[in-house]
């Protein structure tokens, strides 16, 4: 099996998570995008989606698949997405398609957030993918020296910008011990919109696939 292969095992063990009925909060990424082409087979169950980017909003549309807005469809049961890297605990990082700050309303407006990825994205320490931060652009200096005092290497993604009309910093060399400590801190940032660790929300359910099939973590 190869990397996509595991990505899509992932994707469709998420879909037993999906219910009568729902509106589902849809995340950003190749292995969300998996998911949407599953959940096309059977949209007539769910009532709608929420989604995450604009990039899965027009993916969702194209299988003629509802789209709503967060604030019409109120708290969601259930939200499914990727990551780039998951500890134990179910801690992420997020953000290496730059819809972080989406991604993380949605997350905190769902009920259950079940995380699909392939085996390569768990991890025993989150940061060797580098930390993205959504930053305002007036503040890129500024938060990326903040960065640096926390231990970490900040670049710019070049020629990005984000749905919100934001910049993303990466930031290299992070080894993030307390995750929930480190997102409380870069939160106190000025300027920074969203950080991408997902650690005082993380997921309630990682999906694995692997070689040897899909493994179930349970936060
Ligand atoms: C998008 O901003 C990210 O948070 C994605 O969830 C993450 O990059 C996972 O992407 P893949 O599913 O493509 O690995």
């Amino acid at each position: 099996m190869n990397q996509d292969e595991m990505k899509k095992a992932a994707a469709e063990a998420a879909l037993e998570y999906v219910e009568s009925g729902m509106v589902v909060g849809i995340g950003t990424g190749s292995t969300a995008n998996h998911f949407i082409d599953l959940l096309a087979g059977m949209k007539g169950k769910i009532d709608g989606t929420v989604a995450s980017s604009e990039a899965s909003a027009e993916r969702l549309k194209g299988h003629g698949i509802r789209v709503m807005d967060l604030n019409s469809a109120g708290q969601l049961s259930l939200y499914v997405d990727g990551a780039d890297e998951s500890n134990r605990h179910l801690h992420l990082i997020k953000g290496g398609g730059g819809a972080l700050t989406r991604e993380k309303i949605v997350a905190g407006a769902s009920d259950k957030f079940v995380c699909i990825a392939d085996g390569s994205k768990l991890v025993d320490v989150l940061g060797t993918f580098p930390l993205p931060i959504e930053v305002i652009p007036m503040a890129r200096s500024l938060v990326a020296r903040e960065m640096v005092k926390l231990g970490g290497q900040p670049v710019l993604r070049e020629g990005f910008t984000t749905d919100n009309g934001n910049i993303i910093l990466d930031v290299h060399n992070l080894q993030i011990m307390e995750p929930e400590k480190m997102e409380t801190a870069i939160n106190q940032i000025p300027g920074v919109v969203t950080v991408g660790i997902f650690a005082h929300r993380g997921a309630d359910v990682l999906i694995l696939g692997t070689p040897d099939g899909v493994n179930k973590i349970e936060a």
